[in-house]
């Protein structure tokens, strides 16, 4: 019977998917494996699923490659895999696009309104008990209906993301490498430069991949363009903003706010965002809903099935 490694504990369906095809080992401990025990327990399996909290570099491809036909990812980014090394071993990478669509998007927008409304902060100063009266000029936030959008990506997370930015009527511009028809046909959202992206927005939601090219993509010089009023909202991956230019940009008031479901070395977080109230921050949970969890599983299950069946898994990221 082949044999299977599940890396960290996910929703059960999946872990009994492969167990009635497959011999199973399940770390179901939630708990991160160190680089050697990953090492150590990926050696003599036929395939891997992981999680983005797994670095699957170049060491840990090697010591799979010979009997390992696939690392199924947990996740839609997969910068946590070295791909070129995978497909230099003739080891198939996959992904789970799709179903985290809505998921990720209407994280997006909590966090949107979470930042421009101060709805963590007002929550927090009804439970310290300071609620006495109703005030004119108590947690003013910032108007969304009539503003101007700006979404980075023009992918399916970010595209989802504008529709819904439409339905509350506001005015979308996004950019991206190349212009996208579907974009802008379900969104009625234009294309802009990136400068003018951060220029005339009053919110920037980022939905692009984790690069090389995509590496501090929002630094100084973006941040430094943006309104005093407007709020960043990040739910993409971390290093796509360099952390400590935000905290500086929060810190002087050069923006508004900011919404991360994302950090740049997670779990660290920049120390100083922990005190500031302009900021929401959550444990990167995007895609964290039960059902939406639950296909991630499923589709990672049914590439490693496909493959070791034979058959080109439907979501597979090797170039
Ligand atoms: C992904 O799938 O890449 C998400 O970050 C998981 O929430």
């Amino acid at each position: 019977m082949k044999k299977i490694f599940i890396t960290r504990k996910i929703p059960q369906k999946a872990v009994d998917f492969l167990s009635e095809r497959f011999d199973v080992e399940y770390n179901d401990s939630d708990i991160m494996l160190p680089k050697e025990e990953l090492i150590g327990r990926v050696k003599d399996k036929d395939g891997v699923l992981c999680l983005l909290t797994d670095n699957i570099d170049s060491d840990v491809i090697s010591a799979a490659s010979g009997k390992c036909r696939i690392f199924a990812n947990y996740a839609v980014g997969y910068n946590n895999i070295d791909v070129k090394a995978a497909s230099s071993k003739g080891i198939i990478v996959t992904n789970t696009p799709g179903v985290l669509d809505d998921a990720t998007a209407d994280l997006a927008w909590a966090l949107l309104f979470a930042g421009a409304r101060r709805v963590v902060e007002a929550d927090r100063y009804v439970r310290d008990g300071k609620f006495d009266s109703w005030k004119a000029t108590l947690f003013l936030g910032m108007d969304i209906s009539g503003k101007t959008m700006g979404v980075v990506g023009s992918g399916r997370i970010g595209t989802n993301f504008a529709k819904k930015a439409k339905a509350f009527g506001m005015d979308i511009i996004y950019t991206s490498r190349h212009r996208s028809e579907r974009f802008e046909e379900e969104t009625g959202g234009r294309h802009v430069s990136k400068e003018e992206l951060f220029r005339e927005s009053d919110f920037v939601s980022l939905h692009i991949p984790l690069t090389e090219g995509t590496m501090h993509y929002v630094s100084e010089r973006e941040l430094d363009m943006m309104k005093n009023s407007s709020v960043l909202i990040n739910t993409a991956r971390g290093p796509v903003v360099d952390e400590k230019a935000l905290v500086k940009a929060l810190q002087s008031g050069q923006i508004w706010g900011a919404g991360l479901d994302v950090f740049e070395n997670e779990p660290q977080i920049e120390k100083e965002l922990y005190s500031m109230d302009n900021v929401v921050l959550l444990p990167h949970i995007g895609s964290a809903t039960v059902g939406t969890r639950e296909e991630m599983g499923m589709i990672a299950a049914r590439n490693i099935a496909d493959v070791l069946g034979g058959k080109a898994p439907e979501n597979c990221v090797n170039p």
